[in-house]
């Protein structure tokens, strides 16, 4: 077991393919400590299906690449993060590569071979780049074994950061971020860890709904720990709904990877009928805002608990060679996708809002970075396109690297923070009541501020979620803190700042859809919605480049 250091250089809370890149690439200049809540490996980037977007074909360009995001993000992405994200998407590939990411070629006559693309929605080219249909697991993997390899770098799993340190919090002036309190979980300790800098890279909070395609950490730690030190959250009402995910009750929302759709797959409904083409002329390869809310639609107009995906049409070895994980998973619970429909749901899987930085990853605190799904960098827009989280994770994470070694000679370290307080609390007697919180948390969310918003169901929420913040903030000063209460407290504060977002954006647009505005204002100029902290940092923030 790796013990704990009292300070580093850098402190990356998060080891997905945003941490560890991050930490990869500034390692050969600093002492880097990479801290994840689980097990190394654990985390959506592990269950990535599709792959990494990237202009890799001679058909395709730079301009193709930036308008289909643009479209996909619908008026709200910020067009110099598309450009920068695009533009560097084929170094970003190679630098996986030459980690040792073994991509799916297509060899060539000459002997040679291209990178195998496939098609996702939103895209009009075939422009992703991927490992079979486990494109994510190939990527943590290699980069965990980097990694661990790395003599500068100290990876710590089992521990959860609980909130960040700030200049500010230690009543000095200026507020730097200084470092972070840590839980380990297998001694139930809370540890202070000093750093120069400190990158959040902790993923998104899809769990804060009923049913996710996400791993159980994705809950909006990052989020929650940047928005208490002092940094804006932006555009948080944008939740992305995957369209499919697996519908069986011990499936556990097991995503079906749009490349299905992508390699011909069709949607039906439960009595056969293909039914995007009364949605839209993309049909089942329009973005994934409209293709979730066709079925949403239809499945609360026919009262069906599902729909379906069917490819069966196509040969029987052209879908095991390109989906050989997805067809395992399938048969485990009993369908053959080379011989029947099978049948889905859409399910809660990505955050497009986040702490909002600049084009370095800086966030609004001194010395605070933010990277991956936990970022709000204007990439996404009001709706993020197919594969392209990955790529933002991977060359927000150099922007960062770039940013952050220029600066390791002079930044300022403290080497000792204050010891945690555990001084007025005891031990917990009712664990029961942060169960019974979660359950509570996820099914309103999912009721109240899902796929289909109103107003009236979106104050109800807000009503909740208050309640349960004050019961939470109660429980969280009496009792010694676990694992689970903090990220109840992180869940319930993301869930806190979704709803207000959503209350602020009197229109439809994108991901956000309500009964109440119906349509995309055409009056109102389209803006993000940037919430700021009664506590903002303020004067040192790096400007707000949407303004
Ligand atoms: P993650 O990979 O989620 O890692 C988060 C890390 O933070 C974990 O190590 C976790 O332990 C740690 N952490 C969190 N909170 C704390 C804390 N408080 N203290 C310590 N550590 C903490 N995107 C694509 O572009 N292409 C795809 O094909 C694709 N397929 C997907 C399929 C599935 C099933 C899912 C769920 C997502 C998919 N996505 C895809 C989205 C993409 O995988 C994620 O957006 C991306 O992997 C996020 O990477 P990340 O590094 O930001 O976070
Ligand atoms: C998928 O494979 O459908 C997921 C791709 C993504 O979320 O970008």
């Amino acid at each position: 077991m790796t013990t704990s250091p009292v300070s580093t250089d850098v402190l990356i809370i998060g080891g997905g393919a945003a941490g560890l890149s991050l930490a990869l690439r500034l390692a050969a200049a600093a002492r880097v400590t990479v801290l994840t809540k689980g097990p190394l490996h654990e985390g959506s980037t592990y269950y990535a299906q599709g792959g990494v977007s990237a202009v890799l074909d001679a058909g395709d360009s730079i301009a193709s690449h930036i308008e289909d995001t643009l479209i996909a993000g619908a008026g709200l992405c910020h067009p110099e993060a598309v450009r920068f994200t695009v533009e560097h998407g084929r170094t970003v590939i190679e630098w996986l590569s030459a980690q040792g990411v073994s991509f799916t070629r297509e060899p060539h006559a000459d002997g040679g071979a291209d990178y195998h693309l496939t098609r996702e929605g939103g895209h009009s080219h075939r422009r992703v780049a991927h490992v079979a249909d486990a494109t994510g697991r190939a990527i943590q993997t290699t980069l965990d074994e980097r990694a661990r390899a790395h003599p500068n770098i100290t990876l710590l799993d089992q521990h959860i950061a609980v909130d960040l340190v700030t200049g500010r919090k230690l009543g000095l002036t200026g507020n730097r971020c200084l470092g972070a309190y840590i839980l380990d979980r297998s001694s139930g300790r809370v540890e202070a860890l000093a750093a120069r800098f400190v990158a959040l890279a902790t993923g998104g909070a899809s769990r804060v709904y009923l049913y996710s395609s996400n791993p159980d950490g994705s809950t909006g730690d990052g989020i929650a720990m940047a928005w208490r030190a002092g940094c804006r959250v932006t555009n948080l009402e944008f939740m992305q709904f995957h369209p499919t995910c697996l519908y069986h009750p011990q499936a556990k929302n097991f995503l079906i990877s749009e490349a299905v759709r992508g390699e011909g797959g069709y949607l039906l409904l439960p009595d056969g009928t293909r039914f995007m083409r009364n949605f839209d002329v993309r049909m089942e390869l329009a973005p994934r805002d409209i293709v979730a809310r066709a079925i949403d639609h239809e499945m609360k107009r026919l009262g069906a608990e599902c729909v379906y995906l069917d490819i069966s049409y196509k040969p029987a070895a052209f879908i095991q060679e390109h989906f050989p994980n997805i067809y395992a998973k399938c048969l485990e619970f009993g369908f053959d996708m080379t011989r029947q429909p099978i049948p889905v749901v859409p399910a809660a899987h990505y955050t497009c809002g986040g702490v909002l930085t600049d084009l370095h990853g800086r966030t609004d605190v001194e010395g605070l970075y933010a990277v991956g799904e936990v970022a709000f960098t204007g990439l996404h827009g009001a709706n993020r396109m197919a594969s392209n989280s990955l790529l933002e994770c991977l060359v927000f994470a150099a922007a960062a690297a770039d940013h952050i070694r220029p600066q390791l000679d002079r930044a300022p370290q403290r080497l000792v923070l204050p010891d945690w307080d555990e001084s007025r609390v005891t031990d917990s007697d009712e664990e029961v009541v942060v169960s019974h919180n979660w359950a509570e948390l996820r099914q309103f969310m999912w009721d109240y501020v899902g796929i289909v918003r109103t107003n009236k169901r979106l104050q109800r929420a807000q009503h909740r979620v208050e309640l349960l913040l004050r019961e939470i903030a109660e429980y969280y000063g009496n009792f010694r803190i676990s694992g689970n209460l903090v990220e109840l407290r992180n869940l319930a504060q993301v869930a806190e700042l979704i709803i207000r977002c959503a209350l602020a954006r009197k229109e439809s647009r994108g991901l956000h859809y309500t009964l109440d505005y119906p349509k995309a204002s055409e009056t109102a100029p389209v803006r993000d919605t940037v919430l700021v902290p009664v506590n903002f940092a303020g004067a040192d923030a790096p400007p707000y480049w949407g303004e």
